[in-house]
């Protein structure tokens, strides 16, 4: 009886290694960390079987350059310079039935940058200053600072007060600085994304406009206008001291005012006689 539950059991522990004969495939490294260059490699050790080809995907996304119909158990990708775009998912995929894959990560410090490296905000409106980042993988911890005084010193900005308010996404960092002051919030601020391999900084230049400036366009052109009227009126009046009183067409020269005005007498008359 003893001897038969034994059986059972070698013949389940049996059945269950069976089923999971899944295709083993060694990865070299198993990831690669902050790292300048690296060859990935992977080789396929127990094929279930016939390989058809081989290929390398990054985040899910096929690279043209490495689709191969050689039946191999064994491939490599070169990545010779590794940037933060670089960074990512990559995986091995040999076409067997049914298909097998690996993935190796490839971290990179983050790389982060300013949505607009210039931004502008109206005196007393909120200002809203904004950092992304898309590398592999994304900042664990986000923080603003604002430069202050001509050393560059650099202050840590606290969320949630009267002033600031921080809002982050692995993806993304937004800072709010309530009731825009020209004195006070114009300068540089800085977003910092964090990630276990390092850092990554960007610059963001904040100007506050009164809000007269806002008008400041407006005001020209009327200004332009007014210089305007007042320089033909002068000119006008210049060019013919006599016709002043004449609330004739302007057109006519000095010579003709006499016929303009006997137009006028004439005009009169007929009113008069009608
Ligand atoms: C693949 O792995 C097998 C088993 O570990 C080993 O014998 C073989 O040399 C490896 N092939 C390569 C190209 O590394
Ligand atoms: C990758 O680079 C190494 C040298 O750095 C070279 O020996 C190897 O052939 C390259 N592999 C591929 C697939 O290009
Ligand atoms: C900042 O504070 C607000 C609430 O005051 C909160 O919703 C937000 O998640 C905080 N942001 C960070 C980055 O801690
Ligand atoms: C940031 O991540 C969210 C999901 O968390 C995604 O919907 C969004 O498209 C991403 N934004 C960018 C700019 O990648
Ligand atoms: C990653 O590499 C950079 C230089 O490329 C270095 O400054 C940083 O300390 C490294 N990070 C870790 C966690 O090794």
């Amino acid at each position: 009886m003893k001897s038969l539950w034994g059986f059972a059991v070698i013949l389940l522990v049996f059945s269950q290694a069976s089923a999971r004969t899944e295709a083993l495939i060694l990865t070299e490294p198993t990831e690669v960390v902050n790292k300048t260059s690296a060859v990935l490699k992977c080789n396929l050790t127990n094929p279930a079987g016939p390989v058809k080809g081989v290929y390398w995907t990054k985040d899910g996304k096929t690279i043209e350059s490495t689709v191969s119909d050689v039946p191999t158990t064994y491939t490599e990708y070169n990545l010779t310079s590794i940037n933060h775009q670089a960074g990512g998912k990559y995986a091995c995929v040999f076409q067997t039935e049914p298909q097998a894959e690996e993935v190796i990560e490839v971290k990179t410090q983050p790389h982060v940058y300013a949505k607009k490296a210039s931004e502008h905000g109206n005196e007393k409106d909120k200002g809203v200053l904004e950092c992304l980042s898309h590398s592999y993988p994304l900042p664990t911890d986000w923080a603003w600072f604002v430069k202050v005084g001509d050393a560059g010193d650099k202050a840590l900005i606290a969320n949630g007060t009267d002033k600031y308010e921080i809002k982050s996404t692995p993806n993304k960092t937004t800072l709010y600085i309530n009731d825009l002051d020209i004195n006070q919030d114009m300068g540089v601020y800085q977003c910092y994304g964090k990630n276990d391999m390092g850092e990554g900084i960007a610059e963001i230049q904040l100007r506050v406009r009164s809000r007269l400036a806002a008008l400041w366009p407006f005001l020209g052109i009327v200004a332009e206008v007014i210089i305007l009227i007042t320089i033909i009126f002068i000119y006008e009046k210049r060019r013919k001291p006599d016709e002043i009183n004449d609330d004739d067409d302007s057109g006519s020269a000095p010579l003709k005012s006499n016929v303009a005005t006997n137009h006028k007498d004439k005009n009169v008359r007929q009113r008069n006689s009608n």
